[in-house]
């Protein structure tokens, strides 16, 4: 589902910052002041409390990376987890796109390439004044990572050339409106296939961390709500939320393609 040009409405609400504490921070302190269009986006270069998921910092160092959070304000008791697999999908095909390359994702919401993360998913939400949700997303695009960070790398270390921020957004943002607008015509079906397609998780042995402890098995598919379903013999586990890591034969972060 590649689109290429411009957006028509994500995006065009658009604060740039070369520095910020953190572009999904802005967002919402803006939402606490006055009414902000849907589609209303932060793009930033550096990022000085940047925020990842469950509760971690999210380093964000200048010069690499994109750091863009993009309010969306989805249908009522329709957001959960797919809207981040939904930005996944949307990030996936703007990488391929611009590179050529498959990138991966594993679940929930941590964009691959060759066996390491290039960028993370942090969707933030609530219900006041009216169901809101902002997409975050933190992408290493430009240099490359040191050797000390053996499960990261960035988009241009894996294309083997530099691929420009503006350019990655300038695909990005029709990408993120496309997959939104599909999401709200026709469900979570599409895009929980996408994400399927794009799975480096399903049918591997899984270690998962959710609120009811630890589950390990192997990870059998996806929910059409965005669950990752672990298989324990003759049961399926739903896992809602949480941490999962892959129990790679070579102890990697994601298989290599
Ligand atoms: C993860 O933990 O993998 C998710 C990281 C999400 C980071 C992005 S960077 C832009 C946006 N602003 C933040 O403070 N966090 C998200």
């Amino acid at each position: 589902m590649d689109r290429l040009g411009a957006s028509r409405w994500l995006g065009k609400d658009l604060t740039r910052l070369d520095s910020v504490g953190s572009t999904n921070q802005v967002l919402r302190e803006r939402m606490r002041q006055e009414e902000v269009p849907a589609g209303a986006a932060v793009v930033a270069g550096r990022q000085t409390a940047g925020r990842g998921r469950m509760g971690r910092a999210w380093w964000s160092p200048p010069d690499q990376g994109l750091y863009v959070s993009v309010l969306l304000y989805p249908p009522p008791l329709r957001q959960g987890g797919i809207l981040s697999l939904l930005a996944g999908v949307a990030l996936t095909d703007a990488v391929r796109t611009l590179t050529g390359l498959s990138p991966g994702l594993k679940w929930p919401n941590d964009a691959v390439m060759g066996g390491r993360k290039y960028a993370g998913i942090l969707v933030e939400g609530g219900t006041d004044p009216r169901p809101w949700a902002i997409v975050g997303m933190g992408i290493n695009v430009r240099g490359t990572v040191p050797e000390e960070f053996p499960q990261a790398t960035t988009i241009s270390q894996q294309a083997g050339r530099e691929i420009d921020r503006e350019g990655l957004w300038g695909t990005l943002a029709p990408a993120l409106e496309a997959w939104y607008e599909r999401w709200e015509s026709e469900g979570n079906a599409p895009v929980a296939e996408a994400w399927r397609r794009a799975s480096v998780t399903l049918g591997q042995e899984v270690e998962a961390w959710a609120a009811s402890g630890r589950i390990t098995g192997i990870a059998e598919d996806i929910a059409e709500d965005g669950a990752l379903l672990i298989r324990q013999g003759s049961r399926c586990i739903p896992v809602i939320s949480g941490e999962v890591s892959l129990r790679l034969a070579n102890g990697g972060y994601a298989p290599e393609s």
